[in-house]
């Protein structure tokens, strides 16, 4: 008799894997928090030093937790030889998702307690691989621009440094402001898939790095980390501010995907998009050229966006969307969008690891399968 068909979630749409602690995601209204605080506060009040200790033990630090949180990260800053030897030889060719994911893999060969499972080893290579992928993807960025390592400067705070190591010089505030801002919205955000792709690596029992690098690999593609890229690239190839509807009709008539609209879960205004806009809107007098076309660009297709899909088909603009033009103001380059990206929510992916592994279980769904059965074999010559 047949097996009947069971219902399938087409993409894992509505299915619940876990509980967890760290974050929720309130899409029908729009609201985000991390470990209960909303990304609003955090991102008014806090700081990425900070969001990345609440999220990975799961509290607000005292000053005194927070001091040694830091000096920990300043502690791992630096890069083996074999990593910057890694980016020098591939950043002015390569992607450098590529060349972070390469990086972040060989990794683990330096450290003596990649196999260590305990939870006190999880932390120490969680803290490690905060410090070292923003060292690693400032490298990146620097090296692309045909420059060298820069060593990390450990007077400064996490992405001071990363400026610095970028640019070889202190940031200015009109850098660090976004970049600090960047970070926050990033660091987390439920079981994204690039988030659920390191849990199903880590769920084998395979180490953080083997875990991380998994995330890493699922970042990269456009309908996930990489809209932000695809979103700016839009903004330019747009042009002048006055094409921007013609454009947006086109290619919704075309029936195109317009990047950094959209969500899975949020049916409702991203609250990051919000900050984000909000950020933009207090520099447009203030910014360059390009950023002011930029910001108009986006403003007038968010418009357009929003009165023909928000309230009617729940597609609103998602972080992706003004980050683009925020970047640009820091003076960072498009291509570096997306590692960024890694850079922050490297302690939201560590932070559900660690969670993850407290109660262990195998991931490992199902699929429904449509094929044939107990087909003829033919030999080769006879097909
Ligand atoms: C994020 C995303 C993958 C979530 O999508 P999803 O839940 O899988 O939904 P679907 O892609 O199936 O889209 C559902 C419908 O909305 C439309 N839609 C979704 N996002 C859209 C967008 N950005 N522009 C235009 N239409 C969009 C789809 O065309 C589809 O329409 P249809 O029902 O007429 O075929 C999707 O919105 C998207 O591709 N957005 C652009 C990429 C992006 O910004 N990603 C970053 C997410 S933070």
């Amino acid at each position: 008799m047949d097996e009947q068909k069971p219902t399938i979630s087409v993409g894992l749409q509505g299915v619940y894997i876990t509980e967890t602690k760290i974050c929720k995601v309130d899409g029908n209204v729009g609201r985000l928090y991390y470990r209960g605080y909303a990304i609003d506060a955090l991102a008014k009040n806090s700081n990425y030093e900070e969001v990345a200790y609440l999220l990975i033990y799961g509290n607000l630090p005292k000053a005194a937790e927070l001091e040694a949180f830091r000096q920990q990260l300043k502690e791992e800053r630096d890069l083996p030889d074999f990593i910057t030897d890694i980016i020098a030889k591939n950043a002015e060719k390569a992607d450098p998702m590529d060349i972070l994911r390469t990086c972040v893999s060989a990794l683990s060969m330096s450290d003596s307690y990649a196999a260590d499972q305990s939870e006190a080893a999880n932390f120490k290579k969680a803290i490690r691989l905060i410090s070292k992928i923003s060292s690693i993807v400032a490298t990146i960025g620097r090296c692309r621009d045909g420059g060298d390592y820069v060593e990390p400067n450990k007077s400064l705070g996490h992405t001071e440094n990363f400026i610095y190591m970028l640019k070889g010089r202190d940031p200015t505030p009109q850098e660090l402001k976004p970049v600090e801002m960047m970070y926050i919205l990033q660091a987390e955000h439920s079981s994204n898939a690039s988030t659920f792709s390191t849990l199903v690596t880590g769920s084998t029992l395979a180490d953080i790095y083997s875990a991380v690098t998994a995330g890493i690999a699922t970042l990269k593609g456009p309908l996930h980390g990489g809209a932000d890229e695809e979103a700016l690239r839009m903004m330019y190839a747009i042009g002048d501010p006055s094409n921007t509807e013609q454009y947006i009709e086109d290619a919704l008539a075309g029936k195109k995907k317009i990047m950094g609209f959209g969500h899975r879960v949020y049916k409702a205004y991203d609250p990051r998009a919000k900050i984000i806009k909000e950020y933009l809107l207090s520099i447009q007098n203030n910014s360059s050229d390009e950023v002011a076309g930029l910001t108009e660009i986006a403003l007038r297709a968010e418009k357009l966006m929003v009165d023909k899909l928000g309230q009617s088909r729940g597609i609103w603009p998602n972080v992706d969307f003004f980050a683009g033009p925020v970047y640009r103001s820091a003076g960072i380059e498009i291509e570096l969008f997306t590692p960024l990206f890694a850079a922050s929510r490297i302690a939201g992916w560590c932070a559900h690891m660690i969670e993850y592994w407290r109660d262990n279980k195998l991931i490992r769904p199902l699929e429904y399968y449509t094929g044939g059965l107990d087909l003829n074999y033919i030999p080769i010559a006879n097909r």
